[in-house]
Order: C-alpha cells, then sequence, then structure tokens
C-alpha cells in the first residue's frame, strides 16, 4: 500500500528539521511594524466610518498575501451584517504564492491564514516564515494593533493558524520544505512566545513555496477540549490525504509523534476543517476531490482508552472508520473552505471552481450528512476562504471571491433560506490605500464580533 511507504519515510525524517526555520530574517524587506511608516493607511484617513463606531458590531480579516508586502483588510461588519472597507494593516512580513499550474487564485492552498481568537487575530507571512498577532479593540475591531513583533513560524510556507479554546495557545502549520506545526502562548504585551517542546515535523517531501495543490497542507485545528492538534494533509491522487492528530500535553507541548487517520474510503484532498458541535470526537472536512468528509476520530489512537500516549506515526496510521464518510458535492470542481452556522446548524463550504456556496448538514450523533442546499455567486469569482457571524441573533456568512476582489455577504436565517446581501468590491478602497492587491493571492478570511 503506497500510503504505508508514506508513513514510512515521516519517520525518517528529522523530526527536529524545522531548526533552520529559526531565526527569521524579521523584517527582510524593510517594513517597520504596526502602525509605523510601512504606507499604513490606518493613518492615512481611509477609514470609511468616520471615527464613529454606533453601528459597528464587529470586523472582517482577510490578507492579501503581496510578496512586496502582505496586509491585513480590515472592514466594519454592521448591525445588519453588512460590511464596510475600514482600513488595510501591514503585517509587517511578505506574502507568497504556492506553486500550481495555473498559479491561480489560493495561492496558499489552505484555510485559516487568518484566525481570530477573543480580542486577538493572527495572521502569517508566507514568504516571511513568520507568524504575527494582533489586538483587536472591541469599541473599534477594525483598529488592530500588532503585539509585540512577527516570530518565526517555526518551518517554511506558514499557511494556517489554530488557537486552542483552552489554553489560548496558537499553533502554525507550515507547508513548504521544512513542514509541520509550531505553537506559541500569546502574551499581551510581548506577542507571540515560543512554547517548548511544539516543533513536530510532517515530514512531506515538498518544496518553498508549496507544490500544489495535491500533496499540500491545508488547515490546522484544536479539538474542542483542546487535547489535539489537528492538520489536514491532501494525498497525491490515487493515494488520499489525512489528518495528523497530535496529543497535546497539559503544559502545551506535543506528542513526538503524530498519528496519521487517512481519509474514509472515497476521499482524497482534506481540506478545510470544523468542529461539530456536540460531537467532541469528529471533524467536518472539505475535500478538494469530490465535496466532503466526516472523520469520525472515536477510535482512533488518540481517543481509544487502550491508547493514551502516541508513539509512532507508522503504527497507528489508520483509515478513518466507525462512522466516517466521504460526500460528493454534485458538480464540484474543489470544495475547499468550510464554515459552521451555530443558528441554523449547518455548514457552509465553497468551491473555488463553480463559485458555489453548499450547505451542508451532519447529525451530530450518527454523523450522517445530507446538501440541504446550494447557492450561486457569481461565475469565476473563485469563492474561497468563507466564515460566519451572529450577530444580534442573526447568522451571516463571509465569503472571499478572490477572483473578483469581492467579500460577498449572506445572511443565513434559517436551514435553507441563505440570501446573498451584499457584494463588497474593495479594489477600488486598495487602490485609495496605495495597498497592492492581486486576485491570485488573496487569502483568508476570519471575524471578530462584539
Ligand atoms: C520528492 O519529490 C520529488 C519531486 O516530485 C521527487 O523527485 C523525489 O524523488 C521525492 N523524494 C522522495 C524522498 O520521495
Ligand atoms: C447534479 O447537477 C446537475 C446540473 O445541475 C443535474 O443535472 C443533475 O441532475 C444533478 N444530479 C444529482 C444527483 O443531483
Ligand atoms: C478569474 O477571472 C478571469 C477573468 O474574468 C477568468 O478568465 C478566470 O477563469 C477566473 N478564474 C477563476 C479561478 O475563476
Ligand atoms: C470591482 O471594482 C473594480 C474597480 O472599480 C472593477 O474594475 C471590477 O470590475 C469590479 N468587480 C466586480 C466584480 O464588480
Amino acid at each position: 500500500m503506497k500510503f504505508a511507504t508514506t508513513v514510512v519515510f515521516l519517520l525518517g525524517t528529522t523530526l527536529v528539521s524545522a531548526a533552520p526555520g529559526f531565526p527569521v530574517s524579521r523584517g527582510r524587506g524593510g517594513f517597520t511594524r504596526g502602525r509605523g511608516g510601512f504606507s499604513n493607511p490606518s493613518e492615512g484617513g481611509f477609514s470609511q466610518n468616520g471615527g464613529s463606531n454606533g453601528g459597528v458590531a464587529g470586523a472582517a480579516f482577510f490578507m492579501t498575501n503581496e510578496p512586496s508586502g502582505n496586509f491585513v483588510v480590515a472592514s466594519n461588519i454592521g448591525r445588519d451584517g453588512r460590511l464596510t472597507f475600514a482600513r488595510a494593516v501591514s503585517a509587517a512580513g511578505r506574502g507568497l504564492h504556492g506553486l500550481s499550474a495555473d498559479n491561480g487564485p489560493d495561492g496558499l492552498f489552505s484555510q485559516d491564514s487568518v484566525k481570530v481568537a477573543g480580542e486577538s487575530l493572527f495572521v502569517v507571512n508566507p514568504g516571511s516564515n513568520t507568524a504575527v498577532m494582533f489586538s483587536i479593540d472591541p469599541r473599534n475591531p477594525s483598529d488592530i494593533q500588532m503585539v509585540g513583533n512577527p516570530v518565526s513560524s517555526g518551518g517554511e510556507f506558514p499557511v494556517s493558524i489554530a488557537v486552542n479554546s483552552k489554553s489560548k495557545d496558537v499553533c502554525v502549520l507550515n507547508g513548504g520544505q521544512v513542514n509541520g506545526v509550531a505553537c506559541f502562548t500569546p502574551d499581551p504585551k510581548l506577542g507571540l512566545i515560543e512554547l517548548p517542546n511544539t516543533v513536530r515535523s510532517l515530514g512531506l517531501n515538498q518544496t518553498t513555496p508549496a507544490t500544489g495543490p495535491a500533496g499540500t497542507v491545508s488547515d490546522l485545528l484544536f479539538n474542542a477540549a483542546g487535547t489535539q492538534l489537528i492538520a489536514s494533509v491532501k494525498g497525491i491522487p490515487p493515494n488520499a490525504g489525512f489528518l495528523a492528530i497530535w496529543t497535546v500535553a497539559a503544559d502545551g507541548s506535543l506528542s513526538p509523534q503524530f498519528e496519521a487517520v487517512t481519509a474514509p474510503t472515497g476521499g482524497l484532498l482534506p481540506f478545510g476543517m470544523s468542529l461539530i458541535p456536540g460531537n467532541n470526537n469528529a471533524i467536518f472536512a472539505t475535500d478538494a476531490g469530490l465535496g466532503f468528509d466526516v472523520f469520525d476520530l472515536s477510535n482512533s489512537g488518540a481517543n481509544s482508552s487502550a491508547t493514551t500516549e502516541i508513539t509512532s506515526a507508522a503504527g497507528s496510521n489508520t483509515i478513518a472508520a466507525g462512522a466516517s464518510s466521504s460526500n460528493a458535492v454534485n458538480g464540484s470542481v474543489a470544495v475547499c473552505w468550510s464554515a459552521f452556522s451555530p443558528k441554523t446548524g449547518n455548514f457552509f463550504v465553497t468551491d473555488i471552481g463553480t463559485s458555489l456556496v453548499t450547505e451542508v448538514h451532519v447529525d451530530k450523533k450518527t454523523l450522517k450528512a445530507n446538501i440541504v442546499k446550494q447557492y450561486p455567486q457569481t461565475p469565476g469569482s473563485a469563492t474561497i476562504d468563507d466564515a460566519t457571524a451572529t450577530i444580534n441573533g442573526n447568522d451571516f456568512l463571509y465569503v472571499l471571491a478572490a477572483n473578483a476582489t469581492t467579500v460577498d455577504v449572506l445572511s443565513l436565517p434559517a436551514p435553507g433560506k441563505a440570501k446573498t446581501i451584499q457584494s463588497l468590491n474593495f479594489s477600488q478602497n486598495m487602490r485609495n490605500a496605495k495597498v497592492t492587491i492581486n486576485p491570485n493571492n488573496l487569502q483568508g478570511m476570519a471575524v471578530f464580533v462584539n
């Protein structure tokens, strides 16, 4: 079996090979940080809410991932869920596009390059091998401030960030030649502080930047209990991809090896992951190969009562079993991103190729899944990263339509009732702010709600 060979190769790789990632040439391109002089438009009077925050319920963030300088683009979310462009803020590092046949949108092949947790925002600089922390002022949430300095991501081509909801620790997924994870403690004054014993290799045979989308890392997240760190990795067809699961110790350190859980039969390219509320041992993952996968992890090594410590990736390599399933989305080209909406109880996944948003229901007990409805967005707009927000009891979906330089906003009043209420074209705003964008580089979507 070909995949087993790959796992043996993982073991042959030096686990601490991420070391060359430290130290990092921070500010290599001469960027200054935060509110410094690097054409930070927040100082340039582009704020459209005129300093008034009366109608602001939150903020939505994505990043430019430009090689000449990565910027966080922040928009205010009104009480009606609609967006107003606010500002672009330097992330003090460089963006970088992965290598692919078309070099089109989704240059990182990832979800969660931009992440909100509490009153903090975390962003990767894929071309500088760094991660950055910002603080969010809840009274003016688009006015983010860098905390500390960018820090080494502990590897190359960082593309995704996860935050432990229990400990608040922050982990970064690196997808380049030096690939794997590394974790940090977010300090409110100093920013990201390296967390010992968390630099762990995935041992993928990759390049910097990554060559994909097949065979690249996709997404990173913690389970609800904060006891597992889970990375999704796409397969190289016909070989299926897998979830890499590290056990998180009480001090935040990670098990030396990960457990590899191969996608359920039919699954190929696990991509964006979401937790399934009400089920602590299952993961919802989009699958660029056919639609989406449901991983039932209740019998995986880390969750079985017989095994408390993972000692060998190869030894614990399993194919997702139990109630796991792979599921086709009709007409899909590449369903890659997912977000859960509490009000509807459903997942909303996006397809970069069809620009369709698909609503999916997963029963939290049986893990049986069904497609609720599909919602066409602008053809050719390349709908990528998405995120949901609950505002005054109403849910909204924010979709980065990279090729159209828009963020599409859908209201989600009830299951099967999503409706596009806005398409914010930020192209002119960015021109006014003198911030370079390229539809092929734009990435990420995260929201903060007061
Ligand atoms: C790594 O990938 C390259 C490019 O596909 C290939 O030439 C090389 O043989 C691979 N190395 C290993 C150890 O599999
Ligand atoms: C899939 O979508 C196509 C085009 O919309 C439609 O013709 C076909 O019947 C659908 N198939 C299923 C199984 O829903
Ligand atoms: C992006 O838009 C261009 C021109 O409108 C189109 O040719 C191309 O196919 C689109 N790309 C994607 C990935 O949708
Ligand atoms: C967005 O705005 C730009 C500049 O104003 C324009 O060229 C582009 O066509 C607009 N895109 C859409 C999808 O309307």
